[in-house]
């Protein structure tokens, strides 16, 4: 008898541990105001990951923005590096700097929170209404728009060089580019958004080829994947044309051409090769008669170690390489 009751009282222990382990989370309750992005990731784990590792959530902790703006204390750096949502300043106004949880960059709340009493009755703009949803998301279209981007992203024209090119008139936006479906099938876009960091995406943007005209070389780059100037915006990107002969010695990379928008300070043509457009560009010194190999490089930074002697391999990122012969 005691054995019977002894398992019995072991069979129930067992069931109740279960229920426990089975048993639903405590209903997640929304915050009465939002304060951080921590507060969206207890119910979209997934877009908090994917944002998490974007260069938005590191917009106030990147090395290179700290080292250009000293530390933040020129003030003007804030605006768009911390920066408050962008609902509350106006779709394409230039938003203004906030003075709380900094450290999280270009978050959530600064790219879905809406004003308090916006005319919607939600809290975050969304792509659907789900007035029973805990965060009260409203369906609002300037949200996909690319004048939301342009908010923080016409400092140097990207939104205005979108909008002379045929995937404007075409109703392709920066979210069709930059802000891909998931490719699990699961509803919504991803929030990695990638840029120039990624040298995939830099690849997409460019055909690079080369041809004999007369007794030299040319290479052609044509955009044929970035929705405005390649490279675009911060004044730091470059592209450059390399080649160097190919008869089995070892040659230095020679220089030939540079795409970029200089600082004003700087004096320097403006090179950026529109969307849609090609560039033709001769080689003068390589001549036509023997094999060489040319190639296209992209910098995060402008400035070379040594820019008499330039090294693109250790430097730069290379992007699409071709070997030509006579
Ligand atoms: C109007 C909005 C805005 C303001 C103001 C602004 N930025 Fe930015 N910044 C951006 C955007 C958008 C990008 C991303 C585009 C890109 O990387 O090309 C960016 C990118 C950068 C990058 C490149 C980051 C990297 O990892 O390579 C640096 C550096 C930078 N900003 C520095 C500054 C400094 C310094 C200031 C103040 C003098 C400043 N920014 C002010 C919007 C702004
Ligand atoms: C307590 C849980 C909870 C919190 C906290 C929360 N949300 Fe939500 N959110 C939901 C639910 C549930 C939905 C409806 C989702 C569905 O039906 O698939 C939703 C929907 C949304 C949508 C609309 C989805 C669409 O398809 O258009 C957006 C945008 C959104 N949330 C943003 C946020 C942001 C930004 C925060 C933080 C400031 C946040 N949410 C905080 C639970 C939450
Ligand atoms: C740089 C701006 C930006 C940031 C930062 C951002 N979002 Fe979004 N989010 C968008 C845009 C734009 C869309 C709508 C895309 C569309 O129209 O399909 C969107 C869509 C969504 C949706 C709808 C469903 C989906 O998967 O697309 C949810 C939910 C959402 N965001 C939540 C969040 C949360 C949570 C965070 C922070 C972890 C966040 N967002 C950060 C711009 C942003
Ligand atoms: C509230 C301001 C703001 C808004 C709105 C915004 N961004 Fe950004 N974005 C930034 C800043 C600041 C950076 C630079 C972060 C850094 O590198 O320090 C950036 C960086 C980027 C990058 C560059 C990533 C890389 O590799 O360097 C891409 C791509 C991008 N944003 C796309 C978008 C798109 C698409 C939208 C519209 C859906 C958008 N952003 C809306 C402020 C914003
Ligand atoms: C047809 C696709 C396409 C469209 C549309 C598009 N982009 Fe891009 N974007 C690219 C490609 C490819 C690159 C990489 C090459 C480059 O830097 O130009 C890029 C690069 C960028 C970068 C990275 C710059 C850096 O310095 O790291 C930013 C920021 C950006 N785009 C913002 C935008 C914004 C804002 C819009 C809308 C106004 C937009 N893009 C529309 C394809 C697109």
């Amino acid at each position: 008898m005691r054995r019977v009751l002894g398992f019995l009282a072991l069979v129930l222990a067992a069931v109740a541990l279960v229920a426990i382990l089975h048993s639903p989370p405590p209903k997640a309750e929304p915050p009465a105001n939002f304060t951080s992005s921590e507060q969206c990731r207890s119910c979209h784990q997934q877009i908090y990951d994917e944002w998490s590792v974007s260069w938005h959530a590191l917009s106030w902790s990147d090395p290179e923005v700290r080292a250009l703006s000293n530390d933040f204390q020129n003030a003007d750096c804030i605006d768009c590096h911390a920066p408050q949502p962008v609902f509350a300043t106006g779709i394409a106004e230039r938003v203004l700097p906030r003075t709380s949880r900094r450290g999280e960059g270009v978050d959530c709340i600064a790219c879905h929170e809406l004003p308090v009493g916006h005319s919607s009755g939600g809290r975050v703009a969304g792509t659907r209404t789900v007035p029973d949803a805990p965060c009260a998301p409203t369906a609002l279209r300037d949200l996909g728009s690319s004048a939301f981007c342009a908010s923080c992203h016409d400092q140097h024209d990207t939104t205005k060089q979108w909008r002379a090119t045929d995937y404007a008139a075409k109703g392709i936006g920066c979210i069709d580019c930059h802000m891909k479906k998931r490719a699990d099938g699961s509803p919504g876009r991803d929030h990695t958004m990638l840029g120039g960091h990624d040298i995939e995406l830099v690849r997409s943007a460019v055909d690079f080829r080369g041809h004999k005209q007369g007794d030299h070389w040319l290479v052609e780059i044509e955009n044929v994947g970035a929705g405005h100037h390649f490279p675009t915006e911060e004044r730091a990107r470059a592209a450059d044309v390399f080649w160097r002969p190919l008869d089995g010695a070892e040659h230095p990379w020679k220089q030939v051409y540079r795409f970029r928008s200089p600082y004003h300070h700087e004096a320097l043509p403006d090179t950026l090769l529109p969307a849609h457009e090609t560039r033709t560009i001769p080689i003068p010194e390589a001549s036509s008669s023997a094999p060489v190999e040319v190639a296209l490089f992209y910098s995060l930074k402008p400035y070379w170690a040594d820019p008499e002697h330039p090294d693109p391999e250790h430097e730069a990122r290379l992007v699409k390489k071709l070997e030509l012969r006579p």
